[in-house]
């Protein structure tokens, strides 16, 4: 019967292009929008954000940043969540 075939065929096409795009929606974007939640939510603590974001430097200069707050001055992140708020702060403070 090659009319069963057909609809197999389309409802695997369906799933593929469902599960394609969803898979998008869950990497494109998301990442910056928790970044820079986080970013604002815990960089704001003890200084504005204008703080950091006056500054330019690249990802080791960042990297050096953040964990200066983390584990000198105190600010409250987990290791997971400071490479989040590096990833946002090379894309809009990195260099040019
Ligand atoms: C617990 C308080 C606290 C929190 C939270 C905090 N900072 Fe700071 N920050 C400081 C203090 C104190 C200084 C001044 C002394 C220094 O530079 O280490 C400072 C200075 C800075 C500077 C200027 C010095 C430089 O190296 O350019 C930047 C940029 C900065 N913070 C970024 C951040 C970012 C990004 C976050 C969030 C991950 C953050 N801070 C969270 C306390 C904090």
């Amino acid at each position: 019967m090659p009319g069963k075939r057909v609809i197999i065929a389309l409802f695997t096409c369906v799933f593929l292009l469902a599960g394609s795009a969803y898979a998008q929606k869950e990497s494109g974007g998301q990442g910056e929008d928790r970044g820079k939640a986080l970013f604002e939510g815990k960089c704001s603590d003890c200084h504005a954000l204008s703080r950091p974001l006056n500054k330019t430097k690249d990802r080791d200069g960042w990297t050096a940043t953040v964990t200066r707050m983390q584990k000198v001055n105190g600010c409250r992140i987990t290791d997971a969540e400071a490479v989040e708020i590096v990833n946002y702060l090379v894309k809009v403070r990195g260099p040019k």
